[in-house]
């Protein structure tokens, strides 16, 4: 059946690739961080991943890019390593919100002001609090090492002039962190947390690197190609359910119902899902749509999902 499988998409994946590209055309490239402004409107990459290590790649897959949003599954997942589930869920929920990803409404609106869920921004700066480590340097080295493990790819390294475009210009985060701060739900110092957040958002990747994270997860926490142990179960069944409730934010829902797979997206335009106990994939399509996703590369996992009948519902 997989072999099977394999060779469907070897032959059908051109076809779906070159179907979605003119998807990109209605999205918009992301520009309020003004360093991923420059990025090529039309591109559209995938690589998949299997437990076998059969690797297949069509489309603009080599080019590197931040992975953005992608960082927070994994630092949600750190954290669970270092201080446990109970620690966590004082500081953020377990529910999505509906709202954008970086919006403040909530956290005003609803007491006792934690986050809803680890995967909008509040959440995410919330959480990169939480990482282990002396300093920022010491915690994003953490970070690093962990996304280095779970790539297998050594090389993995922060964009600096990423990290430095969007620290110069995150003040809806700054406002976000500081509000966090005021309710004592942030711990330590504002502008270090923030540095956290800002250089984990802007490590780069390709797809290959994403496909094999998410490889990771769809094998419960072992890498199937070295055998080695990366990630307790129980966290990542608590970061797969987020992917699918939360994972591509207030588009979670179409989502599920159009694709059916655990999947998290970041404003570059990378996607990370995985089809469970089988792939990892990685997908690159930087013209989002206006909820602030890949809209050539949501359109890629509904066709695929729909094709290959992937749907875990
Ligand atoms: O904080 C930000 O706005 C970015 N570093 C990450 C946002 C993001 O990727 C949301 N994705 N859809």
């Amino acid at each position: 059946m997989t072999a099977v499988e394999i060779q469907q998409i070897r032959r059908k994946l051109p076809e779906w690739v070159a179907a979605s590209v003119p998807f990109a055309e209605g999205g918009k490239v992301a520009s309020y961080i003004p360093e991923l402004a420059g990025a090529p409107h039309d591109a559209l990459g995938i690589t998949l991943i299997n437990a076998d290590g059969d690797l297949i790649t069509e489309g603009s897959c080599g080019r590197r890019f931040t992975v953005q949003s992608i960082s927070k599954l994994f630092t949600l997942i750190l954290a669970l390593m270092d201080i446990g589930e109970d620690r966590v869920f004082e500081k953020v929920g377990m529910e999505p919100t509906g709202d954008n990803f970086n919006s403040v409404l909530k956290l005003e609106l609803v007491r006792p002001g934690i986050p809803f869920n680890p995967l909008i921004n509040a959440g995410a700066i919330t959480v990169s609090a939480l990482i282990r480590g002396s300093d920022p340097e010491e915690k994003t080295e953490r970070i690093l090492q962990f996304m280095r493990a779970l790539a297998n790819n050594d090389h993995l390294r922060v964009d600096l002039d990423v990290y430095r475009s969007e620290a110069d210009t995150g003040n809806l985060n700054r406002s976000i962190a500081y509000l966090l701060k005021q309710n004592k739900v942030l711990d330590g110092d504002v502008e270090e947390v923030l540095d956290v957040y800002f250089r984990h958002c802007s490590i780069a990747v390709d797809c290959a690197d994403l496909a094999r994270m998410g490889l990771v997860l769809a094998c419960n926490g072992t890498d199937p190609l070295t055998g080695k142990s990366l990630i307790p179960r129980r966290y990542v069944q608590i970061a797969k359910t987020f992917m699918t409730t939360c994972g591509m934010y207030n588009a979670s829902g179409e989502f599920a119902i159009q694709v059916g797979l655990p999947a998290k997206s970041g404003v570059s335009g990378g996607i990370l899902s995985l089809v469970p106990g089988r792939y990892g994939i990685g997908v690159y399509g930087p013209a989002l749509n206006n909820k602030g996703n890949s809209q050539a590369g949501v359109h890629l996992l509904e066709i695929m999902s729909r094709e290959l009948n992937w749907s875990m519902f």
